[in-house]
C-alpha cells in the first residue's frame, strides 16, 4: 500500500499529515506547526543538540528510544515512529519526570536554552539502559554542548538516575503505544509537495521501480549531510528516496571471515558489532559526531559521501573492505580502494546505491585506527589514520595503511606500505617507511591545519602504531 500521509504518535494519538514539504525539517515542525517550543535551535547543523528529541521506534515488538538532532531530520523520516518532545516529559498530574527533577535538584539547568537538548539526550539514556556508568553518561551527552558554565551539575544529575526503577508515565503507556505504531507501520510513502517529491519504499523491489521512474532523485539515509544542503546551504531537494524504511538493507550479515553491514544500518547499531572484532574501529566510531548523529547516520552514507575525513573511511581502506554497489540491473561488488574517484566523487552512477559494505575479519592482524580532531568529542577529523599489519615470524607480511584528511579523498599509503611489506618487523623499517608519506600525499592547508602539521601528525601516527604493538601498550590521551 502506497500513502501520502504520513503517520506518526504523539501524545498518545496518530497524527497524519498529507503530503508534507519534504525538505522541513522536524524541528521546524515542532516549532512552527505544533508551537511547542521546547525544543531550541542553535547552530542549525547538528553539531550543538539544542534540538535534540526523542523518537521511539518498534524493534521486536519492545519500543527503542534514539535521541536526534530534529534541526537536520527531514518530517517525513518521522513516519511510523513516536514522537516524544520535552513538552511531553511532563506527567498529566503535572508532576516532572525523574530526569528534569535530577536536573533541578543537582542545578544542571544553568543557561536553559541548551536544556531542554541535555533533558531529551537524558530521557533516551534512561529509557534505554537501566544502569549509566562514566562511560554511558559520556557517551549521552556527547552531542549537547555547554558552552556558559560546565557539564559537572549535569552529570551529576544524569549519576543520581542510577538504580532508579523507571515508572514513568511512557512506561504506563507502553502497551498502547506499541499498539498504536503497529497500527501504522505498514505503509510505503510517496509525497508530492509542490514542485517536490519524497519516496519511502519497504522493499528493494519498490525501490529499484522508485528510481527507474525517478533517475534523479537523491539518497536519503540518515541525512546528516544530505539535510544540510537545505538547512545550512539554504538550497532545495527536489527529489529524494529514504532508504531508512527498505527492510532488505537493514541487516549485519556475520560468519568468521567477514562481516557485512547492509545500507540501512546505522553508525549506532554498527559501532556495538564491530566492538568485538576490531576495538579501535569501535574507539573511533565513539568519537564520530554524536549519539544523536550514529543513531540516524550510516556507513553507507559516510561511503557515499567520500569526503576526505569521513571517519570510516582509512578504517576500511586498511582492511581492504568491499563494497557491493545496486546497478540498474545487478548487484557488483568493488574493492573500497577503487572507490574513490576524486574529491567527492565515486564510482556511483546514476541511479546506483551503496547496498553493503564488506569488512574481513583479520583475527591475527594488528588493527589501529587514530582520529585527531580540535576536540574530543563532535568533531571532525583533522587526520585519521588506520594501520593493519600482519607479522609472521618478525616479518611484515601485509601492511595496509590508510589516511583521511591527507589528500582530496581518504587512501592508502602506498609506498609506505611497499617499503613495510616483506620487511622485518623494526623500529628502523618504520622510520624509514614514515618519509615515504610525501610520495603519497599532498595534504592541503586549511582551517583545521596546515599542510606541514598533517605531515608531521601522519608520521608520528604511524610511528605510534609501531611503538604500541611492539611494547604492546596503548598510548593514547583520553
Ligand atoms: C554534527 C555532525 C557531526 C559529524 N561528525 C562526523 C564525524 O565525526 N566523522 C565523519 O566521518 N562524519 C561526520 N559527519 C558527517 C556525516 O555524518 C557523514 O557524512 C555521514 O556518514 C553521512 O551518512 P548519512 O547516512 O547521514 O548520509 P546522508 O546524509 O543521508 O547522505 C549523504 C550522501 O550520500 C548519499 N547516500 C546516502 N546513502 C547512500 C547509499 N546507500 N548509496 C548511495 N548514496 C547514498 C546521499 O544521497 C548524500 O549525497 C558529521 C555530520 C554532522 C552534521
Ligand atoms: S540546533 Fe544545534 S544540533 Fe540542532
Ligand atoms: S548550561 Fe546552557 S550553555 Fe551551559
Amino acid at each position: 500500500m502506497v500513502s501520502s500521509t504520513i503517520q506518526f504518535v504523539y501524545n498518545n494519538q496518530i497524527c497524519n499529515i498529507k503530503n508534507p514539504d519534504p525538505n522541513k525539517t522536524i524541528l521546524e515542525y515542532i516549532r512552527n506547526d505544533l508551537k511547542k517550543n521546547g525544543t531550541k535551535e542553535g547552530c542549525a547543523e547538528g553539531g550543538c543538540g539544542a534540538c535534540t528529541i526523542v523518537l521511539g521506534e518498534l524493534k521486536n515488538s519492545k519500543i527503542i528510544y534514539r535521541s536526534i538532532n530534529s534541526c537536520i531530520s527531514f518530517l517525513p523520516t518521522i513516519n511510523g515512529k513516536h514522537l516524544i518532545l520535552v513538552e511531553n516529559l511532563i506527567s498529566k498530574n503535572n508532576d516532572l519526570h525523574p530526569i528534569q527533577k535530577a536536573m533541578v535538584k543537582f542545578h544542571g539547568s544553568q543557561c536553559g536554552f541548551c536544556t531542554p537538548g541535555f533533558i531529551m539526550s537524558l530521557f533516551a539514556m534512561y529509557k534505554n539502559y537501566k544502569k549509566f556508568d562514566k562511560e554511558i553518561i559520556e557517551e549521552t551527552l556527547s552531542g549537547n554542548l555547554c558552552r556558559c558554565t560546565g557539564y559537572r551539575p549535569i552529570v551529576d544529575a544524569a549519576k543520581s538516575l542510577n538504580n532508579k526503577k523507571d515508572n514513568d508515565h511512557f512506561k504506563k503507556d507502553q502497551k498502547n503505544i506499541i499498539k498504536l505504531l503497529k497500527k501504522i507501520n505498514n505503509q510505503e510513502i510517496e509525497i508530492s509537495y509542490k514542485n517536490k517529491k519524497y519516496f519511502s519504499p519497504k522493499s528493494l523491489i519498490s525501490l529499484k521501480k522508485i528510481i527507474k521512474k525517478n533517475p534523479n532523485s537523491y539518497f536519503l539515509s540518515g541525512g546528516t549531510d544530505l539535510s544540510l544542503e537545505v538547512t545550512k546551504l539554504r538550497g532545495e531537494i527536489k527529489n529524494m528516496i529514504s532508504l531508512n524504511s527498505v527492510k532488505e538493507l537493514k541487516f549485519i550479515k556475520k560468519n568468521k571471515n567477514f562481516i557485512e553491514v547492509g545500507a540501512g544500518v546505522s553508525l549506532y547499531d554498527f559501532q556495538n558489532v564491530i566492538k568485538s572484532y576490531y576495538l579501535d574501529f569501535y574507539n573511533i566510531l565513539k568519537r564520530y559526531g554524536s549519539v544523536q548523529i550514529r543513531n540516524v547516520g550510516t556507513i553507507s552514507g559516510n561511503i557515499a559521501t567520500a569526503s576526505p575525513i569521513g571517519d570510516t573511511l582509512p578504517l576500511l581502506l586498511s582492511l581492504d573492505a568491499i563494497v557491493k554497489i545496486q546497478t540498474k540491473n545487478f548487484l557488483k561488488s568493488i574493492p573500497l580502494n577503487e572507490f574513490f574517484i576524486s574529491y567527492r566523487k565515486t564510482k556511483l552512477k546514476k541511479g546506483d546505491f551503496v547496498y553493503s559494505i564488506t569488512i574481513p575479519i583479520y583475527k591475527k592482524n594488528y588493527f589501529k585506527a587514530y582520529k585527531i580532531s580540535k576536540r574530543f568529542d563532535d568533531d571532525i577529523s583533522t587526520v585519521c589514520a588506520s594501520f593493519n599489519l600482519s607479522i609472521k615470524d618478525n616479518k611484515i607480511v601485509k601492511a595496509r595503511v590508510a589516511y583521511g584528511g591527507m589528500s582530496e579523498t581518504p587512501k592508502r599509503a602506498i609506498s609506505i606500505e611497499k617499503k613495510l611489506n616483506n620487511s622485518i618487523f623494526s623500529e628502523e623499517i618504520f622510520l624509514k617507511a614514515q618519509n615515504m608519506i610525501k610520495n603519497d600525499f599532498s595534504p592541503i592547508d586549511d582551517m583545521r591545519a596546515s599542510k606541514d602539521y598533517r605531515f608531521e601528525i601522519a608520521k608520528n601516527l604511524l610511528m605510534k602504531f609501531f611503538y604500541e604493538i611492539s611494547t604492546k601498550k596503548n598510548i593514547r590521551v583520553n
